[in-house]
Order: structure tokens, then C-alpha cells, then sequence
């Protein structure tokens, strides 16, 4: 029972920064020969490496991988709607008025930087297979939005979405895709028989070195790109967007979201491990599945015969018909306990009590209080109002329903195969 299980001395997170040592060498050659700031060794051997790694031709590292989904997104705006950026009017919002068609179940930084350019999302719903965007809703929004010209997707977990059919799909209908590879730096797919690297699959593609991602710089970001004169229009946004002139010029709008030599050090060194942290985070996953093998659950699922995630997190879901009664507001949450019977809050207060980590999925974009009032496509057209008081049955969310039923389990590469088999046994409790 899990009243014997005894919690952990030191927490067990869900994925935390893992420092091995070059890291800090790196960062002390910074101080040592006084390049601290947004120049420097550390940035351009960091954006070769990850450029070399994924396999694209250029790399501009940023302060986050929101910023570089920013400058992804008015890369894509510049394109798709010849949109002047230096139009002396100094405005922003390069989208105002326009629709972009986004993943749903996602963290709100893929989507936000559309809203920054003054842009409308789009949710198109969820696959089952993959838990990434559905090429079918997606085909079933085009139907419904035929104007619209730019997608944003992220990869949920480090799994890959199916994005042979999604670019199959784009090509067809001139949609310009940025790729928001923010949780799986050195996941891939194949792409008509050939492997190919999450942060290279998009037009404009972003990545994250925020803290708990597979490959930390404390925080940090980049844009990847096979287009040098994208990559340099980033350079330039990104500093300020300053002209070829002896003073402050400035004849577009800019940002300043440059990452620092420092951070860059830590990302340096800490991307030297990435192949090792990939796979822990494996080994992690496939530890669970195999705990959980008699258990009423699935873990998050991924056809390999199409993609190879990078395992960032491992989450499961419950089956319906083992899932108690749970009720959720805004910020709250109630269940209900029952023999036999357990939901993903008792599940994360269990795996809390004994000092772990976990976390509810993330819950989609269309459900979030911000974007409540924005358009959600599913498989079957309109995903909002689409139950009847005087016809039975109801609609299909694939999202809601991965949120109600799944939670992330902690996915620590440090977390030893003792400490993960005492958190397999206090879930397999709830199941009692
Ligand atoms: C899917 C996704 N997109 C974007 C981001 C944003 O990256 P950052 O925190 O580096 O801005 C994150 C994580 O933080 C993420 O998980």
C-alpha cells in the first residue's frame, strides 16, 4: 500500500537542468576574456553545433524560444503577406486581421507571438495517434479558411507531429509552416523516406533552451533556418534592427531578443550531452511502460514507424472506463474516489505526496480563458457549439479529452530506477 511508500529526501522533479562541467568552463572563459555580453565565442560555436546537429545551414541564437517563434512568425507574416517592415510608419502587428492556424495542445508560447503581431489563432484539434495537430482537422479548416497562409505547430513532449502529411497538406495549399521544436530538440521523422530533425521541418523553425528542456542555457532560445538572408534579417530585428549607419538608426521595428555570451556558455556545454540526455529521458519512458503494462493506461503514444521522439516528457492516460469522477473550474480541482476507480488529480496528489513532480497536461489552447472566444476545428468542422438540447450525442475534442484523462509524470534524467519504481508503485495504488 502506498501508505509504506516513503517519500523522496530530495524532490524528484519533472525535468530539471542537468549540469555536467563544460558549462561552467565555457562561462568562465567568457568572464575570464570579458566577452559577457551579446557577441561572442560562446554564441556562434553554440549556433554552429546546433545548425551542424539538426541540419539546417544558419542559426541565430535568442534569449527564448518564444522570441525566435516571434521573429518565426514575422518571417512567415513578411511572405506570406508582403507585409513592409520598413514602411517609416513604425507600427508592429504585421498579422492584424489575418487568421493563422495553430496547434492546440500546446504551452500558450507557441501561439502567443501570432497575437503579438496582432494575429487571430486558429485551434486545429488533436490526433489521438500522436497528440500532435490532425492533418484531417487541419484539411477541414483550409476547407473553412481557404485564406488563411501561415501554420504554426509545436511537437508535444519531444513526439514529432505526423508532419509528412502536415507539409504534404501546406505544399498543396501555399501555407507557410513555422515549426515550434521547442520541446524536441533531437526528436525526427521521415519525411519521404528520409530522416529529418525536429527544428528543420518548417519554413521557419524555433527551439528552446529554457530550463527544463532536453538541452538547458539556463534559458535561451533559437531561430534555425536554410535561408541566410532570414537569418540575418533575425540578427538584425533581434538587436534592435539597427541600420548600416554611424549613429541609431532605425528605419524598422526592433526587438531585443539576442541571447548573451554567458547563457550561450552554459547552452554550449550543456549541448555536448544532449545524445546522453536523450537517452535517459528514453529509458525513463520506456521504465514506465513497462511498470504500467497491466495498468488500465496508455503512455503518450507515437507511431515509430514515423517519427523517433526525443522522450522530453513521458505522460499517460487513463482508460474511460477506469476514470472517477473529477470536476475542474478555472483553478481548482475536485474528485471523487472510488474502488477500482482514480483520476490524473489523485494520481498527481499521490505522486506529490511522496515528494515527486508531476503535472497535468497541458490544458489546449481553445479551453484557456484568453483564446475561449477563437475558432477550434476538429475532424468534423467546428468544434464549439456543436451539441443539440434536442438531438442526442455530442461532438468530438480530442484535446479535452487527453486533458481530462492524462498527466505528465516526472521525467527527471537525474531520477534514479529506484526512485521511478517507488512513483510506478504509489500510481499503481490508485488503481487498488
Ligand atoms: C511548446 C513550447 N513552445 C514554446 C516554449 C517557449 O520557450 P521559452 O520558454 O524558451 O520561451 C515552450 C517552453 O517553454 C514550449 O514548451
Amino acid at each position: 500500500m502506498e501508505e509504506n511508500i516513503k517519500p523522496f529526501e530530495n524532490k524528484v522533479w519533472l525535468s530539471s537542468p542537468t549540469m555536467h562541467g563544460e558549462e561552467l568552463q565555457f562561462v568562465k572563459e567568457a568572464i575570464e576574456t570579458n566577452w559577457v555580453s551579446t557577441v561572442g565565442k560562446n554564441i556562434n560555436e553554440l549556433e554552429k553545433m546546433v545548425a551542424n546537429y539538426v541540419g539546417v545551414k544558419d542559426a541565430v541564437a535568442l534569449a527564448s524560444g518564444t522570441s525566435a517563434i516571434h521573429m518565426a512568425v514575422k518571417l512567415a507574416a513578411l511572405k506570406a503577406y508582403n507585409t513592409m517592415t520598413g514602411t517609416g510608419d513604425g507600427k508592429g502587428g504585421s498579422l492584424y486581421g489575418k487568421k493563422v492556424f495553430c496547434s492546440d495542445m500546446t504551452f500558450d508560447a507557441t501561439v502567443n507571438p501570432v497575437v503579438y503581431e496582432g494575429g487571430t489563432p486558429i485551434f486545429i484539434d488533436t490526433n489521438k495517434e500522436d497528440w500532435n495537430m490532425d492533418p484531417k482537422a487541419l484539411e477541414k479548416a483550409i476547407e473553412m479558411y481557404p485564406d488563411v497562409k501561415i501554420l504554426v505547430i509545436a511537437h508535444l513532449y519531444g513526439v514529432p507531429a505526423d508532419m509528412e502529411e502536415i507539409i504534404k497538406i501546406c505544399k498543396k495549399h501555399n501555407i507557410l509552416i513555422v515549426e515550434d521544436a521547442a520541446e524536441a530538440l533531437g526528436a525526427y521523422c521521415y519525411i519521404d523516406g528520409k530522416k529529418k530533425m525536429a527544428g528543420a521541418l518548417g519554413d521557419y523553425n524555433a527551439i528552446s533552451f529554457n530550463g527544463n528542456k532536453i538541452v538547458t542555457g539556463s534559458s535561451g532560445g533559437m531561430f534555425l533556418t536554410d535561408n541566410e538572408e532570414d537569418a540575418n534579417k533575425v540578427r538584425k530585428w533581434s538587436t534592435q534592427a539597427r541600420e548600416n549607419a554611424p549613429w541609431y538608426q532605425h528605419e524598422e521595428l526592433g526587438y531585443n531578443y539576442r541571447m548573451s555570451n554567458i547563457i550561450a556558455g552554459i547552452a554550449r556545454g550543456n549541448m555536448l550531452h544532449i545524445d546522453e540526455h536523450i537517452a535517459q529521458k528514453k529509458a525513463i519512458y520506456e521504465r514506465y511502460k513497462e511498470g504500467f503494462k497491466d495498468l488500465p493506461v496508455i503512455m503518450n503514444p507515437f507511431d515509430s514507424k514515423k517519427v523517433e521522439p526525443n522522450y522530453w516528457l513521458s505522460a499517460m492516460m487513463l482508460d474511460k472506463n477506469v476514470m472517477g469522477e473529477q470536476v475542474r473550474g478555472e483553478k481548482q480541482a475536485l474528485y471523487k474516489t472510488e474502488q477500482g476507480k482514480t483520476t490524473p488529480t489523485e494520481i498527481l496528489e499521490k505522486i506529490s505526496s511522496i515528494n515527486a513532480e508531476g503535472r497535468p497536461i497541458w490544458k489546449p489552447m481553445h479551453m484557456q480563458p484568453l483564446y475561449r472566444e477563437n475558432a477550434f476545428i476538429t475532424v468534423n468542422g467546428n468544434g464549439r457549439a456543436n451539441s443539440n438540447a434536442y438531438i442526442a450525442g455530442e461532438g468530438t475534442d480530442v484535446g479535452e479529452d487527453i486533458f481530462e484523462r492524462g498527466l505528465c509524470l516526472p521525467s527527471d534524467n537525474k531520477m534514479k530506477a529506484e526512485e521511478q519504481d517507488r512513483i510506478i508503485e504509489v500510481i499503481k495504488s490508485c488503481f487498488e
